[in-house]
Parts: structure tokens; sequence; C-alpha cells
């Protein structure tokens, strides 16, 4: 039995492999550019969790890489039973970073794209691949509540290229529900990761204020939801998008 997190090197996705290598008889591969953060996290997993955690190298705008990375996943035994798409970046424009849209610069756009989208579409054709033999499989992508609404907390490149994640999710859902495969997102509100580290502290404390429970969430919260998502126990659950926000979607962000 094998689970892939993509981009699971830090944050939500470091997470998420922590839950996973918990899983008896589970290979767990994790993938990501930071080679020394992977060695933190296996470092820091009791020794039954770590044995089932194995660490890959990938860049997931590379398509070189992305191969090396599925192959790497084909030659450990057992089936695919789970990915979780969780590779990602911030955007660099937007009111907040004090880069209006009209003042925008291009290549930041493409970047975010080429990650949050393309990677995660490069990811799942590999996986689907994977899966549509065995005939079964459940893939969790990790959105935002920025892939469904505007947000004035996170820049227009970034809630683009989550809306287009979301519609990954919601196509590939019904196109390959008759193979046995479910795919969902999550769609975390502002949760305390390595990401926000460039926030400003008025801004985080104005974040907090204005969610329902005046709190940022954790990555362990994210991460028991896509745990869920995986699981069997979501078995009839495909295309949905998960809120993991406290309600924040429901007011204000
Ligand atoms: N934190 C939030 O408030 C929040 C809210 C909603 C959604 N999200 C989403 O949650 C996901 C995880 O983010 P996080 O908050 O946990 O942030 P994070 O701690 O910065 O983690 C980002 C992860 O993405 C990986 N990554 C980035 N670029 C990559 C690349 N080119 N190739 C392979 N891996 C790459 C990083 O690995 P390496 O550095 O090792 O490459 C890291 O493991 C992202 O998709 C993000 O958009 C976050």
């Amino acid at each position: 039995m094998k689970y892939l997190v993509v981009g699971g090197t830090s944050g939500i996705g470091a997470e998420t492999v922590r839950l996973l290598a918990g899983i008896e008889g589970a290979t767990v591969v994790f993938s990501g550019r930071d080679e020394a953060a992977a060695a933190r996290l296996a470092d820091s997993l009791e020794p039954a969790r770590r044995a089932r955690t194995v660490f890959a190298r990938s860049d997931v705008t590379s398509p070189s890489d992305t191969d090396a990375l599925f192959e790497r996943v084909r030659a450990l035994p057992g089936d695919l039973h789970g990915a979780f798409n969780a590779a990602g970046v911030a955007g660099a424009d937007g009111p907040l970073r004090g880069v209006p849209f009209h003042q925008a610069d291009e290549r930041a756009f493409d970047r975010v794209i080429e990650v949050n989208v393309k990677g995660t579409w490069r990811c799942l054709r590999a996986e689907l691949a994977a899966m549509a033999p065995q005939g079964f499989g459940s893939i969790v992508n990790c959105a935002s509540v920025a892939g469904l609404r505007s947000a004035d907390s996170m820049s227009a490149s970034y809630t683009a290229s989550k809306h287009a994640v979301v519609g990954l999710t919601r196509s590939l859902a019904a196109e390959y529900a008759a193979s046995g495969i479910r795919v969902n997102a999550v769609c975390p509100g502002v949760i305390d990761t390595p990401m926000l580290g460039g926030m400003r502290e008025e801004l985080l404390a104005d974040l907090r204020r204005k969610n329902p429970a005046a709190r940022i969430g954790t990555a362990r919260e994210v991460a028991e939801a896509v745990l869920f998502l995986l699981s069997d126990r979501a078995g009839y659950i495909s295309g949905t998008t998960l809120t993991v926000d406290a309600g924040g979607l429901t007011g204000a962000l």
C-alpha cells in the first residue's frame, strides 16, 4: 500500500506525511526540492513511522524530475492507494504585497501557474496513469478558499491558480469515477505554515480577528481532512471541495 505526498517537505504536506506514516503497512513517498527539510522531517518521526517514509527530491516544474519521481513510486512494491498534491507557492503580487495587479510581473504570474497549476496537472496525469489500471485510488489536491472565491488577503494570480486546481479536481472526478478513482480538493483558509512567512504581523492579526473562530488554522487540522478524503471512509465522496477554515468562507476572510 503506497501513498504519495507531492510537496511533503513542509507545512500541510509534511503534517500529512506524519499522519500517513502512522498507517500500518503503508509506504509513504514524499517529494519536494529541499533535501535538508526532508531530512529534518524524517528525523522528527519515531523509528516505525520513519521506516515507512521514502523521500524523492523532485521539482514539480520539471517534467524529467516528475518522471523520475513516478518511476521511483512505481518501483516500490504495492498499489498506489492515495496521492496528495500539496506543492504550491504564494503569488508575488496583490495589494497586500504592495504590488497592484497592473504593476504585476509577468514572470511572477508564470511561476505561480507553473507550480500550482501545471505542477498539479503533471502529477495528476502520472497518478491517474498509475491508478487507472488498478481500478481504484484516491487523489486529494490542495486548493484553497481562494479557489472558491476572491479574497483581499490573496493575490489575483494565486486566486486564479487555485480556481484552476478546483476545475481540474471537478473535471477529473467525473472523468475517473467509473474507473474507481476519487478526486477531491481541500480548501484551507489561513493556515500557520512557512507560506505565511512574508506576512506582516498586523495583517495576520487582522486575519485572525476576521476568522469566525478568531484564529489561524494548523497544518495538522488540514492534514486530518486530507487523511479522511484519502481513506475508504470517504468512499462515496468525489469532486468535493472541503473547506478547512472554521467557517471563514461564510463570512469575511
Ligand atoms: N498556508 C496557508 O494559509 C494555505 C492556505 C490555503 C492553501 N494552501 C496551500 O497548501 C499547500 C501547501 O502549502 P503550505 O502552506 O504547507 O506552505 P509551505 O510550508 O511553504 O509548503 C509548500 C510545499 O510545496 C513544496 N513546493 C513548492 N514549490 C515546489 C516545486 N517547484 N516543486 C516541488 N515542491 C514544491 C515545498 O517543498 P520544497 O520547498 O522542498 O520544494 C513545500 O513542501 C500549497 O498548495 C498552498 O497553496 C496554503
